[in-house]
């Protein structure tokens, strides 16, 4: 059997490790061509000693000073937007795994789309901020996109199983509803750093898990089912799930819903998106490594509608995606700020949103036409956000 020439982006991260544990699992499938970090190079430098990569990436040029000195000429090594997107557009690599965090993931999506590799999509922020752009680049490619996020691979394979469009009703992300379901909306104030990282469920990185935390996370996952199933808002619910087995639904007219569960492990749509990828249609198995759900051992789940008062992110990424044009890359980027400001503990928890919804108050909404045109707006909204978070905090001292 031939190997599948791999590029991890974002290797070092929750996702990152997870793809290669997936891969680990399933000995002679895979091989590793291009892996990246932004600045943990010790970790990387591990994965290169056990992967043997032909390219390394690192965010700036300091990181790769480093880790060149470290592998004295056995690799390639690259850095920044440049690096990520020669890794994406590298030949002989199959399917780029996009699993690093924000808004940079953007652009290696682009590369590997317009490069014709297939594109497993961990990173929701690319979707967010330029979805319609991924669109238009994935109808001019022979490039397939297969969802890693756990709600859209559920819903991915969903549609598969019945086909789609006219009949689908509905869609259902479930969301485990964070560290703070329970929390009095009083005490979302005092909330610090460490807590919201914790998540009951998921184990992942610092953003995402802040964004879970606030629920943003759930609301930048239904501009990810626009844009990835082409379904207005009012055809993408949220249903709040506790246990996280359950993932994602979809309802078709005659009444029928139909899920995906699996256990809470990203491995799992790791291993489909990388199964899908890999066998172009062809009936072949693929370990994700993971342990069997076992729904009698669980015993009770729990659905509930989520509380729009105390999570008013999710309905501030309705908005912006009612919106459309420029609105949801203006969320998306001055959710970043804030989101980056709180962990550095200068912003209050509470602010988070407030920071995003005031970011997209003072934007006027355009048409995104070319890339040039999100970087511009990613940009602007950036500063708008930073300003907010400085004058939040003088306001408060
Ligand atoms: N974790 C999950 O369970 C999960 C589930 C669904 C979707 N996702 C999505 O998957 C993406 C990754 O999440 P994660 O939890 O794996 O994040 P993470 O643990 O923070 O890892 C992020 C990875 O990206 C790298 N990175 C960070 N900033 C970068 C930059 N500016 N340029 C290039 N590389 C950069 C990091 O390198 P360093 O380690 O050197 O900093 C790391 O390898 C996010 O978009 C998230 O929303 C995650």
């Amino acid at each position: 059997m031939n190997t599948t020439g791999l590029a991890v982006l974002g290797s070092t991260g929750s996702i990152g490790r997870q793809t290669l544990d997936v891969v680990r699992s399933n000995p002679g499938r895979f091989h590793i061509a291009a892996l990246s970090a932004r600045a943990n190079v010790a970790l990387l430098l591990e994965q290169i000693n056990e992967f043997q990569p032909e390219l390394a990436v690192v965010g700036d040029e300091t990181a790769a000073a480093e880790l060149r000195q470290a592998v004295g000429g056995r690799l390639r090594v690259e850095s920044g937007r440049g690096g990520l997107c020669a890794a994406a557009s590298l030949e002989g690599v199959h399917t780029v795994v996009d699993a690093v965090v924000g808004f940079e993931g953007l652009f290696p999506a682009l590369a590997a789309i317009s490069s014709g590799k297939d594109l497993a999509l961990a990173n929701k922020e690319s979707l967010a901020a330029g979805g319609p752009l991924l669109r238009e680049a994935l109808a001019h490619s022979s490039s397939e996109l297969f969802p890693v996020d756990s709600e859209h691979s559920s819903i991915y394979q969903c549609l598969n199983r019945r086909g789609r469009p006219e009949s689908v009703r509905r869609v259902f992300l479930t969301a485990s509803g964070g560290p703070f379901l329970h929390l009095p909306l009083e005490q979302f104030a005092d909330v610090r750093p460490e807590d919201a990282i914790r998540h009951p469920r998921w184990n992942m990185g610092p953003k995402i898990s802040v964004d879970s935390a606030t629920l943003m996370n759930k609301g930048l996952e239904v501009i990810e089912a626009s844009m990835l199933f082409q379904l207005p808002g009012e055809k993408i619910h949220v249903l709040i799930h506790p246990e996280s087995v359950v993932h994602g639904l979809v309802e078709y007219d005659e009444g029928t819903q139909l899920a995906a569960l699996f256990s809470t492990d990203m491995r799992v749509p790791i291993a489909y998106a990388l199964k899908c990828a890999s066998s172009s249609g062809s009936a072949v198995s693929l370990s994700s490594g993971v342990s069997f759900l076992d729904l009698a051992a669980q015993g009770t789940l729990h659905f509930f509608a989520p509380d729009m008062k105390r999570f008013p992110a999710l309905a501030l990424c309705y908005q912006a995606l009612e919106e459309g044009g420029t609105a949801p890359a203006v969320l998306n980027a001055a959710n970043e700020i804030a989101v980056e400001n709180f962990l550095h503990r200068q912003l209050p928890f509470s602010a988070i949103v407030q920071v995003v919804e005031r970011t997209l108050q003072v934007h006027e909404v355009r048409k995104i036409k070319c890339i040039e045109d999100v970087i511009s707006t990613d940009a602007e909204a950036r500063a708008c956000a930073s300003k907010l978070c400085e004058e939040y905090v003088s306001e408060i001292v």
